[in-house]
């Protein structure tokens, strides 16, 4: 089978979407699958090969012509973090091709990366989110209806964005509009949550072998303030698989994770994050084209499950091609 790993993206996280699908290329068996490495970005979509001689992308039908020869694709491997990779348009180009890609499909993708959509979405069936606040771009800030809808500290978040890009934990009323300012950097609308203080988890689920799976759970330890880039990124943090929580903790969020991949009708990889208040898991986002370094959240969690990282990225693709 012939695989296009799509990396690179329009949004500030391609580097990481480009380490990620370096990743994918390196891991993926190449006794059963042909890898290709495409880039997608704003200047040019190219696939590149092994000497980082790049060709050209025709987007009426994806293919691209290599010194003569028509390449086609059976599948795309998506490791594209943010626009337009997590955001439905990726997939909805795809559906339209009638290539199978690995992510979920376009209206799951473009829904959860929305953080307001999704987590009003989740509400009535029962899983729980901060206290929030939505700005539109172009709307009037008023500071003191915002600091007495969440509270302080709250967290400033840009709305459809990952990796932290655009975040600000906010203490004073008049660190407020610095913060909106920075997020609007990111997108064109914010949401301001209360602050949750508790343990932060990472809960990994996946489709593995046709079964909804759930992987151990991540806690995440953090040196800064939150979980911000340089926590991520930079080695700022830690991340300890299996969480330390209660068993409790432990059946509530996988519970929860699991429901709210089902009804959604997701698809392939999901990672989502949850902070507790006492036993009760609250969630902050879903990621569907979570992080595949060999360091990233979901590759470790596969690993403590027993999953290699050549199975987790061929599983995924067998998924898309049944
Ligand atoms: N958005 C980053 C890549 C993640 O969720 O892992
Ligand atoms: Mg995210």
């Amino acid at each position: 089978k012939n695989v296009a790993i799509i990396m690179g993206g329009y949004s500030s996280e391609y580097k990481i979407s480009l380490k990620s699908g370096n990743v994918v290329y390196q891991y993926l068996d190449k006794e059963k699958f042909n890898a290709f490495r495409i880039h997608i970005l704003k200047e040019k979509w190219v696939y590149v090969d092994a000497n980082e001689s790049e060709f050209p992308i025709n987007k009426h039908d994806f293919s691209v012509d290599i010194n003569g020869n028509k390449q086609v694709f059976d599948c795309v491997f998506n490791a594209i973090h943010g626009t337009p990779g997590e955001n439905g348009l990726m997939q909805a180009y795809f559906e339209l091709l009638g290539i199978p890609q690995t992510s979920c499909d376009h209206y799951q993708s473009a829904l959860t990366f929305n953080k307001r959509d999704l987590l009003s979405t989740l509400k009535p069936y029962g899983i729980k989110s901060a206290e929030s606040y939505y700005i539109n771009l172009g709307d009037k800030i008023d500071s003191n209806e915002i600091v007495k809808k969440v509270g302080l500290p709250c967290f400033v978040k840009a709305n459809k964005a990952g990796s932290s890009f655009g975040i600000s934990k906010v203490y004073k009323k008049e660190e407020l509009n610095t913060a909106i300012d920075k997020a609007f950097n990111e997108d064109d609308e914010i949401i301001i949550e209360s602050f949750l203080d508790g343990i932060e988890v990472s809960v990994g689920v996946i489709t593995y072998q046709g079964i909804t799976k759930v992987l151990p759970i991540t806690e995440i330890v953090s040196e800064n303030d939150f979980f911000d880039y340089e926590a991520k990124y930079e080695g700022k943090s830690h991340e300890i698989t299996p969480a330390r929580i209660s068993k409790e903790q432990k059946e509530n969020v996988t519970e929860i994770a699991k429901k709210a991949y089902e009804v959604i009708k997701m698809k392939g990889y999901s990672r989502s994050e949850f902070i507790f208040i006492g036993n009760e898991p609250f969630m902050l986002e879903m990621n569907t084209t979570p992080g595949l370094t060999t360091e990233s959240i979901l590759p470790q969690q596969a690993k403590e499950a027993g999953i290699g990282l050549s199975e987790l990225f061929g599983s995924a693709i067998d998924e898309a091609l049944t």
